[in-house]
């Protein structure tokens, strides 16, 4: 059942307080929006990204190439600007100085003579010219991916002696960015991880004398032994160094160390993207893993941070030409949580079903969507997965997935989609561009095997005069999220990595566990507090802090509070509070496992930033709360 305010018999105190100072606390509010804002990144990145197509076997010609199609074909127009070279595109370190120089042999644009040597500048002025964005990529280590993993003798593979060879940012990050942005006019960087992963003293090719041993700092499958707080100050030393040579803020920093070194919770504090997995590749049940790995992370994306589930891989394996069922599953989905859609394929010969599919401006509009909300998990199995997305101006996306390889019936109802069960539903499919016969309270869809249908939903909002928070979750930030031991997330799709078997099987490695959910609890289980279930809401553990831009356009805040039933701690009790621009407006009186919820309301009229905390009496334990029903009520709908 759920619970609504007015039906529910309330246990708890609802007390309005003035202003009291913040103690020393870390979970002390405030007062302001503490996330970084960058003005000039509306949206998730789009674009083309040379890896999925050429690996290290780039050059001028392919890359040029492609840029061309995205301008000819209509791409860019419809926002697929940025064309980011991945690994390859280095000759080496030069002696001496340490100033990166390009292989002029695959980009003779480089070519420059003067005191620099090589100079990516005429290629990036010539994407400028063209209306595109340029993106460069090196590694947060010394030396990079390819150098350990791509077979000896690649192209693209660095040459020189071994201190030339390490081309990664460690060591080198202020002149590495400030010649990447400034010199050169680069937009974009993806900084790869496996220079802090992969040159150990037991690495063959370490052994061998070709590169320098690194004690390595990140563990792939041993995520309790990753120094997380050092892997994220190397890449915010890579964020300061950018702030500081394109103060606009005109960039985007995209994190690529596969969701390891608990990236899926610092990212959005560090990056514009992060990765949440590890490589996709393309076989459907890589799909599966790389888009579990962000689904149920709405709560740590918004305005210019976002999940990254990896680049499309659209065009290739069970995403090709004979599966274009599989190839819009895929794309829908990259809109639907905010991904990055970046097309893995050589432009320079495409057929049009799959030009078809990147170019429908319907679903673009659902990644691109101003308000930044992810899609949040309405309904979860292992079969079908039901994800709607709030848009601008009170309107709804809303997705079916079939993940299995048999047809499936799908009920869809109007309370997953936040409308009342009285007023008509209206759907337009946004791939057939059909638009369906009303529906009142529920209806049933067919999908095919591995089909996604994905409509624009329109009917009368239960909350016709505010927002759920997990309606706005592109409006919060949380600034805590409770988890004192990162533990990797079991819930993800475990796809067998690179197709082999060998050793024990695919365990749990990206930490993020516990995290802030919207409509269900840290640990993916349906809200409830007591006896009560709540279909709506947000999942945190307790010692947490949520930030919220309110913007005055809300007049009251209100939920039921509580310890969530999914608690592993069932011994602590819990106060919930309400600040409004630094100040204390309600909080509860301490609640614990088994009680019922209590409601907790607050004025927060004319209020910029609201902060939810949920505080635990006792120094440990992992209580985990749900702010049941969290809603925003404005006075007029309009303001939404
Ligand atoms: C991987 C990364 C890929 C690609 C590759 C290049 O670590 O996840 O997206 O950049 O390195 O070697």
């Amino acid at each position: 059942m759920n619970l609504t305010s007015t039906s529910l018999a309330v246990s708890g105190l609802l007390i309005l307080l003035t202003a009291q100072p913040a103690d020393a606390d870390p979970l002390a509010p405030t007062g302001r929006w503490t996330a970084p804002v960058y003005h000039s990144l509306k949206a998730p990145p789009m674009g083309w990204n040379s890896w999925n197509a050429f690996a290290t076997d780039i050059d001028e010609k392919k890359v040029m190439g492609s840029a061309q199609a995205l301008v000819s074909s209509g791409l860019a127009g419809l926002g697929y600007v940025y064309v980011n070279l991945d690994d390859g595109w280095w000759a080496k370190r030069r002696a001496g100085d340490a100033r990166m120089q390009v292989r002029a042999d695959a980009f003779p644009s480089a070519a420059e003579a003067g005191p620099d040597g090589t100079s990516f500048k005429p290629f990036v002025d010539q994407l400028h010219r063209m209306g595109l964005k340029a993106g460069i990529y090196s590694d947060i280590g010394r030396n990079s991916c390819s150098q350990v993993f791509s077979p000896l003798g690649s192209p693209g593979l660095p040459v020189g002696s071994l201190a030339e060879r390490e081309v990664g940012l460690f060591g080198h990050v202020d002149a590495d960015i400030r010649a990447y942005f400034k010199d050169w006019g680069f937009d974009y960087i993806k900084v790869d991880a496996c220079g802090l992963a992969d040159y150990s003293p037991r690495q063959q090719r370490v052994q061998s004398g070709q590169y320098r041993n690194f004690e390595p700092i990140l563990f792939r499958g041993r995520p309790t032994l990753n120094q997380n707080q050092r892997i994220r100050q190397l890449y915010q030393e890579v964020g300061a160094a950018m702030a500081k040579y394109r103060p606009q803020q005109d960039y985007v920093l995209s994190i690529c160390s596969w969701g390891q070194g608990d990236s899926r919770q610092w990212g959005k504090a560090v990056g514009n993207t992060w990765r949440t997995s590890d490589d996709l590749y393309p076989k459907w049940e890589r799909m599966l893993h790389a888009f579990d790995s962000t689904a149920t992370r709405a709560m740590y994306s918004r305005v210019g941070a976002w999940n990254d589930p990896d680049m499309l891989f659209i065009g290739a394996g069970d995403f090709d030409l004979a599966h274009l069922s599989e190839a819009r599953t895929h794309f829908t989905l990259w809109a639907m949580v905010n991904a990055p859609l970046l097309i893995g394929y050589d432009l320079r010969q495409t057929p049009k079903e799959l030009m078809d599919i990147w170019s429908n401006a319907d679903v673009i509009a659902l990644d691109q969507d101003p308000l930044g909300n992810q899609a949040v998990l309405a309904y979860r199995s292992n079969d079908v997965n039901i994800l709607v997305k709030s848009l601008t101006n009170g309107r709804k996306a809303v997705a079916l997935f079939n993940r299995s390889s048999s047809p499936f019936e799908v009920t869809l109802t109007a309370a997953q989609l936040k409308l009342t069960d009285e007023a008509p539903v209206t759907l337009r499919d946004l791939w057939s561009k059909q638009d369906l016969a009303p529906f009142t309270g529920e209806t049933k869809l067919r999908l095919a095997p591995h089909e996604s249908r994905v409509f624009t939903a329109q009917g009368q909002r239960r909350l016709p005069e505010g927002l759920y928070l997990s309606e706005m979750t592109g409006q919060i930030n949380v600034a805590e999220d409770g988890i004192s031991t990162a533990e990797p997330d079991p819930e993800l799709y475990r796809a067998s990595s690179w197709s082999r078997t060998t050793g024990p099987g695919e365990w749990p490695t990206y930490t993020g566990w516990g995290g802030a959910q919207a409509d269900a609890s840290p640990y993916s289980t349906g809200l409830a507090i007591g006896g009560h279930d709540f279909d709506y809401g947000i999942g945190i553990l307790a010692n947490s802090r949520i930030e919220i831009k309110s913007d005055r356009k809300f007049s009251t805040f209100r939920a039921e509070a509580g310890v969530d039933n999914a608690t592993r701690d069932r011994a602590s009790s819990v106060r919930f509070l309400v600040y409004g621009d630094g100040k204390l407006l309600a909080s509860t009186r301490a609640v614990k496992f088994g009680d019922q919820p209590v409601v907790i309301e607050a004025n927060v009229l004319g209020v910029l930033v609201i902060e939810l905390i949920a505080l635990r009496a006792s120094p440990r334990g992992d209580a985990a709360v749900a702010w049941g029903n969290a809603r925003l009520i404005s006075g007029s709908p309009r303001t939404l």
